[in-house]
């Protein structure tokens, strides 16, 4: 399984095991924004451009943060979203 990282050149790893978006971001350098790393903050709001179905459901801290319009064009909090099968995501670079 594979994330892609198009918000970083299409940055593409293999993930041998599930792991959250954030953590996979952190070990290869990706760079997605974060600040709490436990879905407090909202900083690492990405968009799951595909693969949505290989991911966890939206944690309650999740429907905490994010709106239902959010919800609908498929954002996440990468710290929230555990990862089990290909997907490519892309965020807002900031700052
Ligand atoms: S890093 Fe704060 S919500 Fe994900």
């Amino acid at each position: 399984m594979q994330i892609i990282f198009k918000t970083n050149n299409d940055q593409s790893i293999e993930i041998g095991e599930e792991t959250s978006l954030l953590r996979a971001s952190i070990r290869h350098k990706a760079g997605i924004p974060f600040k709490c790393g436990g879905g407090m903050c909202g900083t690492c709001i990405c968009t799951i451009n595909e693969g949505m179905e290989h991911t966890n459901k939206l944690t309650k801290k999740e429907l905490n943060i994010l709106n239902e319009e959010q919800i609908k064009s498929s954002k996440r909090l990468a710290c929230q979203t555990i990862v089990n099968g290909t997907v490519s995501v892309s965020w807002d670079k900031k700052k």
